[in-house]
């Protein structure tokens, strides 16, 4: 089977981590990359020895036979680029978050749709091998049908130094990294039916909220609690780790700091290690999210070889998407907000 030739555009922080990725995957490979930006441009181009280069996107889909293409940009850009993916026939991998609104997010399902071509979004976390662990838990019907969880994110950790753009938005937390952990608790107890949240701005020198609460209604009758926070000193800081407790029927999970998961069901409890393996270009604390880079990206190369889903297509994502909009118009109301309605 011929390799697929992929192109990545956006060569700033994350994509190194993408690139990287790419080069540990059998059956694909980055052929040409494109950033408006000329000096990211070179340096991700000699650092991955990619020759093929482009300031502009449209002259990369101009100029180049692909198979796919991965987009690293910043949400603005998303739209247009995804857009641009569909109007060529291209299949495209799309960074989180998604769009700006889920109204551009529909928009982007339907032209991909309406042309053809696979859209996945790169909703990365719920590929980390300790959530997977949480996920086949669950599977092996152990605790029994899920009641409750609460699926946890608490840091002090800078992100601002490698993301300077996240001090200044309106938005923050639940956009940049609450989306994540929504989309894990869609992923550990299924589609939500009501949200109820609360915000907060500890830091003052950032322009959106660091704390984010949510309260969740899940479809199949389960309870889960979201809570993320950039405001929480802790004695041994846990960036970027996701916590977990789920109960269950008949037992509990909990997923503890230093990625401890303890299972309590009907065979007794067991605690097992279920740290991350530490990529040989991956580093700490963040080797957890670079190993589901490298997981998500092989899903996309399985589902374009057999023709299937993925995971965390653009549809799904609408999913996970309205929940960070029912969290912020709730958070401002502080009223429950419906997930039907935004999914109309
Ligand atoms: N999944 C994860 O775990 C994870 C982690 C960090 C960041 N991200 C996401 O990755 C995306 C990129 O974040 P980042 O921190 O790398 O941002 P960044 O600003 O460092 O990089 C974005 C790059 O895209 C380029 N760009 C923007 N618009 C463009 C356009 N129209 N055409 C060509 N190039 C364009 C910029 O010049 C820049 O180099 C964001 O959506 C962010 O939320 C995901």
């Amino acid at each position: 089977m011929a390799e697929l030739r992929g192109a990545l555009i956006g060569c700033g922080f994350f994509a190194v981590n993408q690139l990287h990725a790419w080069r540990d995957i059998e059956g694909a490979s980055i052929a040409a990359i494109c950033d408006r930006d000329p000096d990211r441009l070179r340096i991700v181009g000699d650092q991955f020895g990619v020759a093929r280069r482009y300031t502009d996107a449209a002259a990369l889909f101009a100029g180049e036979r692909l198979d796919f293409v991965d987009i690293a940009t910043t949400a603005p850009s998303h739209r247009m680029l995804v857009e641009m993916a569909a109007q060529h026939g291209v299949p495209a991998i799309c960074q989180k978050p998604f769009a700006p609104t889920l109204a551009d997010a529909k928009a982007m399902v339907k032209a991909c749709a309406d042309a053809g071509v696979p859209l996945m979004v790169h909703e990365n976390f719920r590929w980390q091998s300790p959530i997977q662990a949480v996920r086949t838990v669950l599977d092996s019907g152990e605790i029994g049908p899920p009641f409750f969880g609460r699926i946890s994110f608490r840091s002090a950790y800078d992100v601002f130094s490698g993301q300077p753009y996240l001090a200044t938005g309106k938005r923050f937390i639940i956009e940049d990294l609450g989306i994540h952990i929504l989309d894990i608790a869609r992923f550990l107890l299924g589609d939500v039916s009501t949200v109820t949240a609360r915000t907060a701005r500890i830091n003052p020198g950032i322009a959106g909220e660091d704390v984010a609460t949510m309260l969740m209604d899940h479809t199949s009758g389960a309870t889960s609690v979201v809570d993320c926070s950039y405001a929480s000193k802790l004695a041994t800081e846990p960036f970027p780790e996701t916590l977990i407790e789920i109960d269950g029927s008949d037992g509990t999970i909990r997923l503890a700091q230093g990625y401890r998961l303890t299972v309590t069901g009907r065979s007794g409890t067991a605690v097992s290690d279920v740290s991350p393996p530490l990529l040989a270009w991956a580093s700490r604390p963040w080797h957890n999210i670079q190993e589901s880079v490298v997981a998500i990206q092989k899903h996309w190369v399985d589902c374009l070889t057999n023709g299937t889903e993925p995971a965390t297509s653009g549809a799904d994502n609408l999913k996970t998407l309205a929940l960070v909009e029912a969290a912020y118009a709730g958070a401002a109301s502080r009223e429950p907000v419906q997930l039907d309605a935004l999914l109309k």
